[in-house]
């Protein structure tokens, strides 16, 4: 007999992604589905399209979702790689990891373009962006990042978005971490291409990614791929009519994604699940301040997705309090940028208030120990 008892998970994954999922929809893994028939292609797969589509716009007719087996970087690899003509040249903005993988996607499939580049802790500024816009006529496309989740710096979208249509050009969104987290109308932002993932604010397991695409702009993508597997377009054509992916179809990562869009939705939506996130944000960013850690962001360009947190002190064991605080319950994040030493906390996932609270009393309990502890002792738990 197959014991179909979800287990608990032994900790909280406090992370960018993969990230902690509801018992519902780790229980939804557990079907098998045949990828032929109708109760998968258009009940699971086009429903899930169709309501991506609802998340994104009330202008649903305008576009479409493309579902592409992969992380987050196989939708972004194929959505460069399909949405830029050949003699296409992509304007990229980038203050973060994520972004700088954007560039060297570019270098990689050949793919012509400018950068404006800035400090992982400063948002974008739009009268460069302006100049780079009005100077350089070749830019066809403009490129970046919502939420860089290097640090969890929120890059001003509406600002961008505005500046990049007046100068009429296509523009591409990573918003893999803030889509069905942070509210938008990509239709009103003029958006051509959003892109996200299924682990990420939606709260799927890893496995697929997704681009949104206005219906008008991905038309004239066919045949610019440079990629077989990684063509949007392709994927799009044989996914549109009939529910059916080109390739084998991570058939239980759909399902548990489905069941994954049917909690948001009980949840209130993305409003509803913004207000948490920024609930958990809260309490972590008082809680950590009130434990001597200060943030790396200012509070005025800091996301509710994920928090850095500088390291207190010289003599701080990141790799220490990490192990302890895992065996504790939670998993943290380590930093990802070179200019401080730093740490990730990330709001996302299937986190209330309640959890935040005892984190931050874990958390206060290993600084006290550290304090108490001799520098050697310390070395031990490595
Ligand atoms: C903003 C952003 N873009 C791209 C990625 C890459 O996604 P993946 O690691 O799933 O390939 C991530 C991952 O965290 C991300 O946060």
């Amino acid at each position: 007999m197959i014991d179909h008892k979800i287990p608990d998970n032994p900790y909280l994954l406090l992370t960018p992604g993969p990230l902690s999922t509801s018992k519902g929809v780790r229980n939804a893994l557990l079907q098998d589905w045949c990828t032929w028939d109708d109760d998968y292609n258009l009940e699971i797969v086009q429903n899930i399209r169709g309501r991506l589509v609802k998340m994104a716009t009330k202008d649903i007719e305008k576009y479409t979702a493309i579902l592409m087996q992969g992380s987050g970087s196989f939708a972004v690899e194929a959505c460069l790689g399909t949405a830029v003509a050949g003699d296409g040249k992509v304007l990229f903005i980038s203050n973060g990891a994520y972004g700088q993988r954007m560039i060297q996607m570019a270098e990689r499939l050949k793919i012509d373009y400018v950068k404006l580049e800035y400090e992982e802790t400063k948002t974008p500024g739009l009268d460069e962006l302006e100049q780079l816009l009005q100077s350089e006529k070749r830019i066809t496309h403009v490129a970046f990042v919502h939420c860089e989740t290097t640090t969890g710096i929120l890059n001003p979208l509406q600002e961008l978005a505005l500046l990049v249509k007046r100068y009429d050009k296509v523009l591409i969104v990573d918003a893999m971490s803030s889509f069905g987290g942070i509210p938008m109308d990509i239709s009103k932002l003029e958006i051509d291409f959003l892109i996200s993932s299924a682990n990420k604010c939606i709260q799927g397991v890893p496995g697929f990614a997704f681009v949104i695409a206005r219906r008008e702009q991905l038309l004239k993508c066919k045949g610019n791929a440079r990629s077989l597997v990684l063509d949007l377009f392709d994927q799009w054509e044989q996914m549109d009519p009939s529910g059916k992916w080109r390739y084998t179809s991570p058939t239980h990562v759909v399902r548990a994604f489905y069941q994954a869009l049917t909690e948001l939705e009980n949840e209130g939506g993305v409003e509803a699940r913004l207000h948490r996130y920024q609930e958990n944000h809260r309490l972590l960013v008082e809680g950590m301040r009130s434990l001597g850690f200060q943030t790396l962001l200012s509070d005025e360009v800091q996301s509710p997705i994920i928090t850095s947190f500088i390291y207190p002190d010289r003599d701080f064991n990141f790799k220490a309090f990490y192990q302890k605080a895992k065996q504790r319950g939670f998993v943290l994040y380590p930093g990802k940028i070179s200019k401080a030493d730093t740490f990730r906390i990330g709001n996302i996932g299937d986190i209330c208030p309640e959890d935040i609270k005892r984190l931050v009393a874990v958390l206060s309990d290993l600084m006290t120990l550290k304090s108490e502890e001799k520098p050697a002792a310390q070395e031990e738990v490595l």
